[in-house]
């Protein structure tokens, strides 16, 4: 959803015959905000409509997901690194904190992809490569992805994932409704302005249509596993139903990578939201990118580029560590996710403010999401945390007394 993008034929108008030799294809919009929203048509050439059975089916930790029932308020470390690589794309997804705009989950795969195409009608994902590139195969196409991208996967779009490797980490965030570019970045045109912290030459965008493959996609019936309403429901067809003829159109999936965004440095330290990348429904993600720091220094005073200390009182904020050196917070790894909710302060690690005084750079590579509604940590967050990271801020007597 950054620009108006066409992959494969289509016809000189909507909504007019258009036949792959005499047989007349099946057009399909694909639209959001019911008709007034970004879309995109398809043409078929096989109607996606022939499912001749339809199954339940259940993958525990992701759907159905379950949160945990009480959660005392304090500042949480789920230490991702602990959960163990299992299953594919789909089968290895787990869900490890909630609220009724975002669900944020991670997978860790064992295997490629089996023969069967996901979809998620509770709204748009935005998953995280971690450590390894691959392809996406989608309806809309084939996009190519590398390490610490970021891939926007809109609402109902069909889709397998092709890591590199077998054993592939990935940080996913399944949005209620969108998550797209802020609309803060584009001008009056659509365009991304000057001053966004991308441009358009930075999204890639589905490459080539693909095509049915026996070797890889099986036979009939194929499986379309399809989550709506926290259920997965198996949909099985006679006929292989992803084979366009082409499309055209807003919404498809899209990637970014995280090196490509271009980090903002102040006079003095600025607030989280200008590392902002994508925005939901009352969340937002934002990238740490490795810059140059904040430099006020005049009359003996320095500007401080650890994070101050701060309440923001109406955001729930988690980060996700990715690599490099976590200035802020001890204890902290790659794949750590750490919970700063509302309702009480945080700010860095003792010790951590006082030693970022004077340096100019910071080499941290994290994704953070700020959400307007308290998350819940899932009972798989609740067998990986580390119970007493909110003690960590303790700090000695000589310290608070020197
Ligand atoms: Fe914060």
């Amino acid at each position: 959803m950054i620009d108006y993008h066409r992959l494969g034929d289509v016809p000189a108008k909507h909504h007019i015959t258009f036949r792959d030799g005499d047989r007349l294809l099946m057009e399909q919009c694909v639209t959001r905000r019911g008709f007034d929203g970004a879309y995109s048509i398809l043409y078929f050439q096989i109607p996606p409509t022939d499912e001749t059975a339809v199954e339940s089916m259940e993958l525990p930790g992701f759907c159905p997901v379950s949160r945990i029932e009480k959660q005392p308020l304090h500042r949480r470390h789920i230490q991702t690194a602990k959960l163990q690589h299992n299953g594919d794309f789909l089968t290895g997804r787990k869900t490890v904190l909630m609220n009724e705009d975002v669900h944020i989950g991670i997978v860790k795969t064992a295997a490629g992809p089996g023969p069967d195409f996901f979809s998620n009608s509770d709204g748009d994902e935005c998953w995280f490569a971690f450590d390894g590139g691959g392809r996406l195969e989608t309806l809309y196409g084939t996009l190519h992805y590398k390490k610490h991208d970021y891939l926007i996967i809109p609402k109902a779009t069909p889709y397998r994932l092709h890591p590199e490797s077998d054993r592939a980490t990935f940080l996913v965030f399944e949005g209620r409704g969108f998550i797209d570019i802020p609309k803060q970045f584009r001008n009056d045109r659509g365009q991304l302005t000057l001053d966004a912290p991308y441009s358009h030459r930075d999204f890639r965008r589905p490459t080539e249509l693909i095509a049915f493959d026996a070797a890889t996609h099986g036979q009939a019936p194929y499986r379309h596993i399809i989550k709506c309403h926290d259920q997965l429901t198996v949909h099985l067809s006679k006929h292989w139903p992803w084979e366009l003829k082409g499309w055209d159109g807003y919404s498809y999936p899209i990637a970014f990578n995280m090196h490509d965004y271009q980090p903002r440095t102040g006079l003095v330290h600025l607030p989280p939201t200008i590392h902002i990348t994508f925005a939901g429904n009352d969340f937002i993600i934002c990238s740490f990118v490795p810059r140059k720091v904040d430099y006020y220094d005049k009359d003996g005073a320095q500007s401080i580029p650890c994070p101050y200390g701060h309440a923001s009182v109406d955001c729930d904020e988690i980060l996700y560590y990715v690599e490099g050196n976590f200035t802020s917070r001890k204890g902290i790894e790659p794949q750590s996710i750490s919970l700063h909710p509302m309702g009480i302060a945080h700010g860095p690690h003792p010790g951590t403010y006082e030693k970022s005084v004077g340096t100019d750079r910071t080499a941290e590579l994290a994704v953070m999401c700020d959400t307007f509604k308290p998350l819940w940590l899932t009972t798989v967050a609740d067998t990986i945390e580390q119970k007493d990271y909110h003690t960590a801020w303790v700090q000695t007597e000589s310290a608070v007394h020197k």
